[in-house]
């Protein structure tokens, strides 16, 4: 670990800061209305833009002293789990560090090699809470750039996303990528989001977006404390689309881990009762068609244990779901009569088998808050270790999901969770960034439209599913829950004479090949992993031979090849074993993929699940198994919606 400060006087400007590998330049300049520029490989990326917070009745008044700090670091540390496990961490550091009477204000830059971030930081004199009205940061961009983002909304990330140029942009939710007509790709987020609202961005003029905070019911923005950090306003830069997928600059900006004992804290693969009641062939509630009964539950745990999946999950277990969607009062610690808790969970015990709970809230927050404690100590005498939860409805209060409020909430469950042994996978939740560095037990989170919207609405296209890596992805692990087999699913529902339910959805199908549903489970990374579909429906399949093999656990990740919106290849390593996934848009594609990720001099059995060729059936598969070396090149051949999946695993 390397760390040098050094303390310059306000009169040389403007300030520049360089990244390790001087790619990348911050240029800060102004004294007291400071503003930044960026720019990549020379070519200005961002114009000059201003910053600086809003703070209600409080000013840093007329005499202020200005120091510029600089400080570099490097160092490499590890994780429990992850895309990677190790990460290498280096950047250069300027702080604009402004005094008055008032106190400090501190504006700190990072540049890293892949990309640049800033927070402010305060410490005033005057103990009291701060009002902050306001965020004045901006992203002066660069006119004819395109755009790929979803729209700003406080309350819900799961929207389609648009493709569209920077000019018709009016407000986006972050990650917010870019590509700049001299070619170069970024990506607008945050990072280390803890006690104030989410960021999204806003047009002020031309190019010019602004960071739109959140507010609380009464129109503030956040009350923070007189000494505060704010998240880092983060801004990932590749020569490459790929590029972006492949930073650590997120999980590089937030903490270490706070929770010292991260052995209970594992990857897994999980099957649930879950796609039924999204289809409406069974329900949450207890009735003739409830999903989660003692019977059901032994059938998924018994599968679960038959085929190397470590967790089970079965929402509508627990008391409340008649009143979901209207006046929510779920009980989170009493079991319908017929799920019988305390024998499934010993049942699962006893095979091996991680008993998921699940906490539906409806937004009922101040319920939830009240229940959480004796709930999860319940869990915790169950030998439960993991937790879903949800957050379908709108908050209590008028608070917006992503608001102060919101963000506290979500903060809270984690960090009760971890105190209870309980890893998170939370839905409808606040966006990621990083802070699964610091709490290890926050796994995984939707955040985007799921698997779900197939169920129920036109569903996500190809195209979508493209786009995906390079925005939401960019901010960390997501529960999509992939892999539905059965991808004309009208069969199922007609067979339980549930075909109009949820409104005449005349599609009742999955908008990918079954390659491409395989696929998705390497392409969409999450240490919880689902195989989604009704057991069913993988009982007796082939294909089923790919999620038995796969490993949630995985040791080492790379993006290989990809275009937004077009295709998209990613390589993971989990021990030995190595997965392809790749994935393209609603137009056949062949790419031709090195192999030079595997071990070099090592022979592997490749099972490649791949689309059959010629066919319109989009449940046909062709599997085939051959050995590779790592100076080899596959040939990936894809239908439209269409994607292949690859095992590696090493021949003695
Ligand atoms: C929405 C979640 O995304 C989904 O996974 C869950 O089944 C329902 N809410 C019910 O909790
Ligand atoms: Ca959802």
């Amino acid at each position: 670990m390397a760390c040098v400060v050094s303390v310059s006087s306000a009169l040389a400007k403007p300030h520049i800061l360089k990244s390790p590998d001087s790619n990348i330049t911050v240029i800060v300049d102004g004294d007291k209305e400071l503003n930044y520029s960026v720019k990549a490989a020379d070519v200005e990326l961002i114009s000059p833009s201003r910053l600086g917070v809003v703070m209600r009745d409080r000013s840093m008044g007329n005499k202020v002293s200005t120091k510029y700090r600089s400080a570099t670091f490097s160092d490499d540390w590890t994780q429990p789990w992850g895309e990677n496990k190790h990460i290498s961490c280096a950047y250069n550091e300027l702080a604009v560090v402004q005094t008055s009477s008032a106190g400090e204000f501190i504006t700190r830059f990072r540049a890293f090699d892949d990309g640049i971030a800033f927070r402010y930081e305060w410490d005033l004199k005057d103990k009291e809470t701060i009002v902050i009205d306001d965020e004045l940061t901006e992203f002066n961009l660069q006119s004819g750039s395109m755009t790929w983002s979803i729209p700003g909304s406080f309350e819900s990330y799961e929207h389609e996303f648009r493709s569209l140029i920077l000019d018709d942009v009016e407000d986006a939710n972050t990650p917010f990528t870019l590509q700049t007509p001299q070619g170069i790709f970024a990506s607008i987020h945050e990072a280390a989001l803890y006690d104030y609202p989410e960021m999204t961005l806003c047009r002020t003029e031309a190019d010019v977006l602004k960071a739109e905070l959140a507010p609380l019911p009464d129109g503030v923005k956040a009350y923070v404390p007189s000494r505060f950090a704010t998240p880092w306003r983060t801004v990932q830069i590749a020569a490459d689309a790929v590029g972006l997928i492949n930073s650590s600059m997120i999980l590089n900006l937030n903490e270490p881990s706070k929770i010292a004992d991260t052995s209970w804290i594992k990857p897994q693969k999980y099957v649930g009762i879950w796609w039924g009641m999204h289809l409406g062939t069974q329900t949450w509630t207890m009735g003739s068609r409830h999903g989660a009964t003692t019977e059901n539950a032994v059938k998924y745990i018994d599968f679960a244990a038959a085929n190397n999946i470590q967790g089970v999950l079965f929402e509508g277990w627990n008391e409340g779901w008649e009143n979901w969607g209207g006046n929510q009062h779920f009980d989170y610690s009493k079991p319908y009569d017929d799920f019988n808790m305390e024998y499934i969970a010993e049942y699962a015990r006893n095979r091996g088998i991680e008993l998921w709970a699940h906490n539906e809230t409806g937004g009922n927050i101040p319920e939830y808050e009240a229940a959480m404690d004796s709930a999860f100590a319940y869990y915790h005498k169950l030998g439960i270790h993991t937790l879903k939860t949800g957050y379908a409805g709108g908050f209590k209060g008028g608070y917006y999901h992503h608001s102060q409020y919101g963000v506290q909430h979500y903060q809270r469950v984690v960090e009760l969770a971890a105190k209870y042994g309980l890893m998170i996978d939370a839905h409808e939740p606040i966006k990621e960034t990083g802070i699964r560095r610091t709490w290890p037990n926050m796994m995984t989170r939707e955040g985007a439209r799921g698997m779900e919207w197939n169920a129920w609405s036109a569903g996500n296209s190809a195209d979508y599913l493209c786009i995906l890596p390079f925005t939401r992805l960019l901010s960390g692990p997501m529960d999509y829950t992939p892999g539905i087999f059965d991808i004309d699913y009208s069969r199922a529902k007609a067979d339980k004479g549930r075909l109009e339910w949820n409104g005449p959805n005349a599609d009742c199908c999955i908008k990918t090949t079954l390659a491409r549903q395989i696929a998705n489970w390497v392409i969409i990374y999450s240490p919880l992993q689902m195989a989604a579909d009704q057991i069913e429906n993988y009982e007796g399949h082939p294909a089923f031979q790919f999620f038995r093999d796969f490993d949630a656990d995985c040791d080492w990740s790379r993006a290989l090849q990809g275009e937004i919106g077009k295709y998209i290849v990613v390589a993971r390593r989990a021990g030995d074993k190595y997965f392809l996934g790749a994935g393209t848009n609603s137009e056949a594609r062949t790419l031709e993929v090195s192999l030079d990720f595997l071990k070099p001099g090592v022979t592997y059995r490749a099972d490649i699940y791949g689309d059959l060729p010629g066919s319109t059936n989009p449940e046909d598969l062709c599997v085939i198994s051959k050995s590779v070396v790592s100076t080899d090149v596959l040939t990936v051949s894809m239908l439209p919606t269409g994607g292949q999946a690859v095992v590696f695993t090493q021949l003695e």
